[in-house]
């Protein structure tokens, strides 16, 4: 059983205790991150980039998550997991059911949507249907083409309003957790405040109830591009568990994401 649940990810939120998550997609860093104080994992579509090479994340199939899912929880029975709903899988309440239960069968506790209102109906049918719902605004990169590239988001006041009121909508629906990607510090925060569920940054500055980085950018070894809001923490600790436990350390304590992390 998970020792993290959406339970005590609540009662972190409430406490002002940070929640610390990673990326995970096998056994191996699975056991890692349970060993070392990392509190939920992500298997993230972002495989199809940092795995599987791609651009983007769009070509990742239900069954790629599936299986890294199964791998990490090959990897630690406590840890609790996070499953990415990919790319045009969850168009439709029905559609994102029969996936959903494909993920929750490999192992996840939870599955992560890209979106704001308009999946309001798949994510009541997913919470009836027992499966719990994270959320994810601002830089969704299922939507990089939409966007015109991987850009911050939410920076005009017509669209961080439309952001907090898609945060709140997705909570009314049923989410109980919300992934906040690259957007503005004070539009994080004032997300975080007006709604009662943890919210989860990367990108999004230190007022979160969370953060979330992907593992290959805490150990430094991402092809090309590192975005300005990682850190590579596996230079300073110089061993991959004590990298583990520096980042978890450090978004405890508030020292992780600074401003140089920061969007504004
Ligand atoms: O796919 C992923 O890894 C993600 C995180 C960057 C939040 O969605």
């Amino acid at each position: 059983m998970a020792k993290t649940s959406v339970s005590t990810m609540l009662k972190m939120k409430q406490s002002g205790e940070k929640i610390t998550t990673l990326t995970a997609y096998d056994a191996s860093f699975a056991k890692l991150f349970a060993d070392n104080g990392i509190d939920a994992v992500l298997v993230g579509d972002s495989l199809g980039m940092v795995l599987q090479g791609g651009d983007d994340t769009l070509a990742v199939s239900i069954d790629d998550i599936a299986y890294h899912t199964k791998c990490v929880r090959g990897g630690s029975r406590e840890l609790f997991i996070i499953a990415d709903m990919p790319f045009m899988t969850y168009a439709t309440p029905e559609q994102s059911c029969m996936n959903a239960a494909q993920l929750m069968r490999a192992g996840a506790n939870m599955v992560k949507l890209e979106g704001g209102q308009w999946l309001l109906d798949s994510i009541r049918a997913l919470t009836q249907q027992g499966v719990p719902v994270c959320g994810h605004l601002g830089l969704t990169p299922q939507s990089v083409h939409v966007f015109g590239g991987f850009k911050i988001q939410g920076r005009d006041k017509e669209q961080a309003d439309k952001m907090i009121s898609d945060a709140k909508a997705l909570e009314a629906a049923g989410a109980q957790l919300l992934v906040l990607e690259c957007i503005p510090s004070v539009l994080a925060k004032a997300i975080t405040e007006a709604v009662s569920i943890p919210t989860i940054g990367i990108g999004a500055g230190k007022d979160t109830d969370g953060q979330i980085l992907v593992m290959h950018d805490l150990l430094g070894i991402s092809a090309g591009y590192i975005p300005k809001f990682s850190k590579n923490f596996l230079v300073e600790a110089g061993s991959m568990p004590e990298a583990v436990q520096k980042y978890c350390n450090d978004v405890k304590s508030g020292a992780f994401p600074s401003a140089e992390h920061e969007f504004n």
